[in-house]
């Protein structure tokens, strides 16, 4: 029998109210089991918010320096436990061993950043147009957050939520995604040894019908920060919208890399095999187009399919696998589902497009890396978000077409452009409608101090990273403190 975790609340590690669990399972190899987790509803959510709303009383108090001191400090464990959470993030998500370990350091990364936020979080200062009065904005936390996240980046993606939240005087209710739960748990007792008061952050286990649910409708909650399919994000907004609560989303992409004729072709390759195949294609700034100029299509069509044929299946752990397995049956048959649209399109698999169960493959959900091409811009394959090991590549005539083809999709996250030319690049920066382009690399790579989100069907105009997500967690508030000794009236007595 699998170990059974619990939720934490108010300081303590608790069971669901319900006695209710669910299996945490190697998606790699099915019968091995990390553990059984609270399976918890809104009766463990109600105590979760209560246990918040009693931190954030104490947590607001605190000076932000003393708060960061807390965030520094779990950053410092992260850093001495990376290997082994970057082990344990592979058996449990499934993600190559040197991908883990990245995700491990965006969660450094992160802590090292906001840590330094304590002594910042700026606010702004602008001169009264009255005499003897003082204006300044100053940041303010929200309240009770909402942490909800998905199991791709099982540590980073809740570092960029639950980090800066906590250094802007916020308390915490973290609902991590159900296919990762172990991470999760790590870095609760991460920020509990680091010293962070009981309350302060608290984390709820379970699905998202149940426990999400309840969290984002719970009116003890003042901001939902969610991570997930637009689909999800389109009803936490929607719910968000009926109880007038700040939400942030950050949603599905459809990532192009733009291919010119003068591009360095097999800079090109390399950067469409990391961005298509990297994490198996789950990232939400996975490459899942590739818009090649019409005279390279053929050439770098074979060059791609020719390394993309020779990428190596397997569990995450061994030292010669490049892509691991996808999350679970249901994303294995979804992401199939994908391909059999993508053919009756009319479009062609020119490698994978089926399961791999060769072996011990059979015992984890592994799926062939898949690259269609003669894909047309409006068929689904084009336009929805796989998120599993499936590249779609399409031609253009032109950097203008190329560009039209990259803006049709309803997402805005990522894109890239390969040139060597400095005007075509930057007209592409200018063009590109997404919230983030990269020139010469691939669509992912992301760094913390930078703001991070997308445009569109991607976001909500939000952005997490950098000093942008201290926009997400603090509210403004603006004083004027008036000195003169007399009634002063603004924009009469001037
Ligand atoms: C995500 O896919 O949800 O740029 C996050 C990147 C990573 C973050 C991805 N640093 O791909």
């Amino acid at each position: 029998m699998a170990h059974v975790y619990q939720n934490y609340l108010g300081g303590e590690w608790i069971a669901a109210a319900s006695g209710r669990t669910f299996e945490d399972v190697n998606p790699a190899d099915r019968g091995d089991v990390l553990g059984g987790f609270p399976r918890s509803d809104a009766t463990d959510v109600d105590r979760a918010v209560q246990a918040a709303q009693e931190g954030f009383a104490r947590w607001r108090r605190v000076p932000a320096p003393r708060r960061a001191e807390v965030v520094l400090r779990a950053g410092q464990i992260l850093r001495q436990r990376k290997e082994e959470l970057g082990r344990l993030m592979t058996r449990e998500m499934g993600k190559v061993l040197a991908e883990a370990l990245g995700d491990v350091q965006e969660g450094i990364d992160t802590a090292e950043y906001m840590a330094g936020e304590g002594r910042r979080l700026f606010g702004v200062h602008a001169p009264c147009e009255l005499p003897q009065k003082f204006g300044v904005a100053i940041r303010v936390p929200v309240g009770v957050v909402a942490a909800i996240t998905p199991w791709n980046f099982p540590l980073a993606i809740p570092t960029w939520k639950i980090l800066p939240a906590l250094v802007c005087g916020n308390a915490v209710v973290f609902k991590p995604a159900e296919d990762t739960p172990l991470l999760a748990t790590r870095l609760v007792e991460i920020l509990a040894e680091a010293g962070l008061p009981g309350g302060v952050l608290n984390m709820v286990q379970g699905f998202g019908e149940e426990a999400g649910s309840a969290l984002v409708r719970h009116p003890g909650v003042n901001l939902v920060s969610f991570t997930g399919s637009t689909e999800v994000g389109r009803r936490v907004a929607t719910v968000c919208a009926q109880e007038g609560k700040k939400v942030s989303l950050e949603m599905g992409g459809k990532n192009a890399i733009v291919v010119m004729d003068d591009a360095q072709l097999d800079l090109a390759v390399d950067g469409a095999v990391w961005g298509g195949f990297g994490t198996s294609g789950q990232r939400c700034t996975a490459a899942s187009r590739v818009i090649v100029h019409e005279a390279v299509a053929g050439a770098f069509t074979d060059r791609f399919v020719e390394r993309v044929r020779r990428l190596r299946l397997g569990p995450g752990l061994e030292p010669t696998t490049d892509v691991g397995p996808v999350i679970n049956a249901r994303q294995l048959e979804r992401i199939h589902q994908y391909t059999e649209v993508g053919r009756r399109e009319g479009a062609r698999v020119l490698t994978g497009g089926e399961p791999a169960t060769e072996g011990a493959l059979a015992r984890g959900f592994f799926y062939r890396p898949t690259v269609f091409v003669e894909v047309e811009p409006k068929m689904r394959i084009a336009r929805e978000e796989i998120f599993g090991p499936s590249v779609a590549v399409l031609r253009a005539r032109s950097l203008e077409d190329a560009i039209e083809i990259a803006n049709a999709t309803p997402y805005g996250l990522s894109s890239a452009i390969y040139t060597r030319d400095i005007d075509r690049a930057f007209r592409a920066i200018e063009a590109l409608a997404t919230g983030i382009t990269y020139v010469n690399a691939s669509t992912i790579g992301a760094e913390v101090q930078f703001p991070f989100g997308g445009v569109r069907q991607t976001g909500n105009g939000h952005r997490e990273g950098g000093w942008t997500a201290l926009d997400i967690m603090t509210e403004w508030k603006t004083v004027y403190i008036d000195y003169s000794g007399r009634l002063q009236r603004a924009q009469i007595d001037v």
